[in-house]
């Protein structure tokens, strides 16, 4: 059974009926289809929101270093202060309140934690995730926590980062005190977010810290992610007994933009990419034959490293933004692949391509071709450019589209089998988009970095209004 995207009654007086979803919208979201007890998220990450970076102990990451780095973000903007969530996480934990959510996905800053990278733990660091996680419980949120969203220790960059073999131990010591601390009242965890960003766009295309391009770097970094994954999953499994351990990756569906045999070679190629080389060899498949050809590099492999990859995962994260078309480009850069733009396919403010069927087909890949046992949307989400308006609301008619085609899309999986459990929202708040700085905003809540003041956005609201209706239903079936 279908269900109106909206409920007339869930959430009345608030501003949902002055941010009307496009004319023409005809989805409609099966929560039914939605099983009891699903996690309704947002997500954030440590460097994007808390600023606080030089306070109470922590040390610098390669995004630090990175964004000071002149010429690399959009307005030479970086995370110094961001949205101040370092101070503000009180006020931010009764934003997710209002927003109905049951879940939050956030992550642990490492050189918080360990100033150097291994080592002696910052109490102080510990501390403020310590009390995070009981501000959540407090709120009946459930937190999930991300160890790895990009903001490696410098000190262990300068040591060689993700190309050499011991940052990946490093991981698993740090997974470990983490784990040790916080896993009495954390039973969510996720190793790494979106490795393929760290290794391909980190080391190979060089737009993200640490801004390398050298394709055997982005290789080894590739590999020696995968390798920490495994080993901080058995960190934490051994920890904290009966935690819930995944991995989340940033997958996308490829097309070929002709059907020429060279275009779908190469499609082929992004697919591996992009998909198969992160889902295949922790799944116990080895890093797939014809990806390793077109890389060329040696894999710094050791005995035993296939099984310590292979950790059984109790579930998979799946962050969605966009599918992808593309062409041969025989003389590029590994995987020697162009992006090609569909004319008229809409288009966020990312200029990425809208299709959330993309996303229905990829939980359905991961249920039936790596089996995965439980799934969740870790990430998924629009930017557009913002404004409060005089009456101090924010209508963003585009989001409220692109999440309810979205989560149509989830339902539609579920329908169709998929073990999906939960959706977390990318994002809370607006916040520093990587190498785009803060002209991206992603939130379902805006934020004004000049006073730090945020508004739910209407797309908020619309969020609120869906999960107070599935709640309601799942409780009037039980
Ligand atoms: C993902 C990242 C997240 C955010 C979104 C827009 O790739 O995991 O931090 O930047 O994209």
């Amino acid at each position: 059974m279908s269900d109106s995207p909206v409920s007339d009654s869930a959430v009345s007086g608030s501003p949902v009926s002055d941010c009307p979803v496009p004319e023409g919208n005809s989805v409609t979201i099966d929560l039914a289809a939605l099983p009891e007890g699903f996690l309704w998220g947002t997500a954030t990450s440590a460097y994007q929101i808390e600023g606080a970076v030089a306070e109470d102990g922590r040390s610098p990451s390669i995004w630090d270093t990175f964004s000071h780095t002149p010429g690399k973000i959009d307005n030479d903007d970086h995370g110094d202060v961001a949205c101040d969530h370092y101070h503000r996480w009180r006020e931010d934990i009764e934003l997710m309140r209002q927003l109905a959510t049951n879940a939050y996905r956030l992550s642990i800053a490492w050189p918080r934690v360990l100033p150097g990278g291994d080592g002696p733990v910052n109490a102080k660091g510990l501390d403020f995730y310590d009390a995070l996680v009981d501000g959540l419980l407090d709120a009946g949120i459930a937190p999930s926590v991300t160890l790895y969203h990009w903001d490696l220790p410098q000190v262990l960059q300068d040591r060689g980062g993700w190309p050499v073999r011991d940052t990946a131990h490093h991981l698993a010591s740090y997974a470990a005190v983490v784990a040790e601390r916080l896993g009495d009242r954390v039973h969510h965890w996720t190793t790494l977010n979106e490795p393929l960003c760290s290794a391909w766009i980190g080391h190979l295309e060089g737009q993200m810290a640490p801004g390398l391009t050298d394709l055997s770097a982005a290789v080894r970094a590739s590999y020696h992610l995968l390798l920490g994954h495994g080993l901080a999953a058995q960190a934490i499994r051994a920890a904290a007994p009966g935690a819930q351990v995944g991995i989340v990756n940033n997958l996308s569906v490829v097309e070929a933009a002709t059907e020429r045999p060279e275009d779908i070679a190469a499609a082929r190629r992004l697919d591996g990419h992009t998909n198969r080389w992160w889902l295949d060899p922790v799944h116990g498949r080895d890093f797939p034959e014809d990806m390793r050809e077109v890389y060329g590099v040696e894999l710094p492999e050791k005995p035993g490293d296939l099984e310590t990859i292979a950790q059984p995962l109790d579930w998979l994260g799946l962050n969605y933004y966009f599918s992808s078309t593309v062409a041969d480009d025989p003389t590029g850069p590994a995987p020697r692949v162009r992006t090609v733009r569909r004319p008229g396919a809409p288009r966020t403010g990312m200029n990425w391509e809208i299709d959330a069927s993309g996303m229905e087909s990829l939980l359905l890949r991961l249920t039936h071709d790596y089996d995965a046992r439980k799934l969740y949307v870790t990430e998924n989400g629009s930017a557009y450019p913002d404004v409060v308006r005089p009456d101090g609301t924010v209508n963003d008619p585009e989001r409220q589209e692109y999440l309810i085609s979205h989560l149509a899309a989830c339902a539609s999986a579920a329908r169709k089998g998929a073990p999906l459990a939960g959706y977390f929202a990318w994002s809370l708040l607006d916040n520093f988009e990587w190498a785009y700085g803060y002209d991206k905003r992603f939130g379902l809540v805006h934020v004004d970095y000049r006073t730090q003041v945020r508004t739910i956005k209407g797309s908020g609201y619309r969020y609120a209004d869906i999960i107070r209706t599935h709640t309601a239903r799942s409780r009037s079936a039980a």
